[in-house]
């Protein structure tokens, strides 16, 4: 099975991962946990430039740098995992590129779309906890000083974000779960838990 992880930085995504990451093991299933952008040396070399401060990228690149590291990540380490009847959890995958490449820096939405599907080559998650929280709650949380080239993208890149993260979560129901996260991230785990069908049979 293969699960992703949404949200703004600071939603808690990471953190409510490793808690189902250990779940799972406990139940007894074989689990590998990945980010996005990276996973392989060449997609966390990618990562290095997209996040880092100093490079100078415009919408587009951006665009196709994820999708680069995506399409590696795919076809070496996700799809070989499913085959093997592994847990796949992905911290981010292209529900991302979605709300920050098509919402927040308004790259239009079919080319973006279309990139996502060429990347992930027919790939699909089964399920998708989208972790929602306010802006400025998500702020207070992530307490960084060092701000990554896309998180220095602002308020207003933001808020187009989450907005994009409604509409994607409103427009696939079945597998994107809205999760607030607002709650301990004891409440947060245990609605996610309810959620994946073989840990409640
Ligand atoms: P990361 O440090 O993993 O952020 P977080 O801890 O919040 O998940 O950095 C990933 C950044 O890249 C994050 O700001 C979101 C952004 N991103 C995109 O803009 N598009 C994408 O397709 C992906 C996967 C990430």
């Amino acid at each position: 099975m293969f699960i992703t992880f949404e949200g703004i930085d600071g939603c808690g995504k990471s953190t409510q991962l490793i808690l189902l990451k250990e779940t799972l093991e406990q139940k007894g299933f074989k689990v590998i946990t990945l980010r996005e952008p990276g996973g392989t040396q060449l997609s966390e070399q990618i990562r290095d430039i997209l996040l880092s401060n100093k490079s100078q990228i415009n919408d587009i690149s951006e665009l196709l740098l994820f999708q680069a590291a995506r399409a590696n990540l795919v076809e070496n380490i996700i799809k070989p995992a499913l085959e093997n009847d592994i847990f796949v959890l992905c911290d981010r995958f292209y529900d991302s590129t979605t709300a920050y490449q098509g919402y927040g820096r308004m790259i239009d939405l079919d080319i973006v779309k279309t990139c996502n599907i060429i990347a992930v080559n027919g790939l699909k998650p089964d399920l998708t906890f989208y972790l929602k929280l306010p802006l400025d709650v998500a702020k207070e949380r992530s307490h960084k000083r060092d701000l990554d080239r896309i998180e220095n993208a602002g308020d207003s890149f933001y808020k187009r974000v989450l907005l994009g993260y409604e509409l994607i979560a409103r427009e696939e129901p079945e597998r994107i779960k809205i999760i607030c996260s607002n709650g301990t991230i004891e409440n947060t785990k245990n609605e996610i838990l309810k959620n994946i069908p073989i840990l409640n049979q």
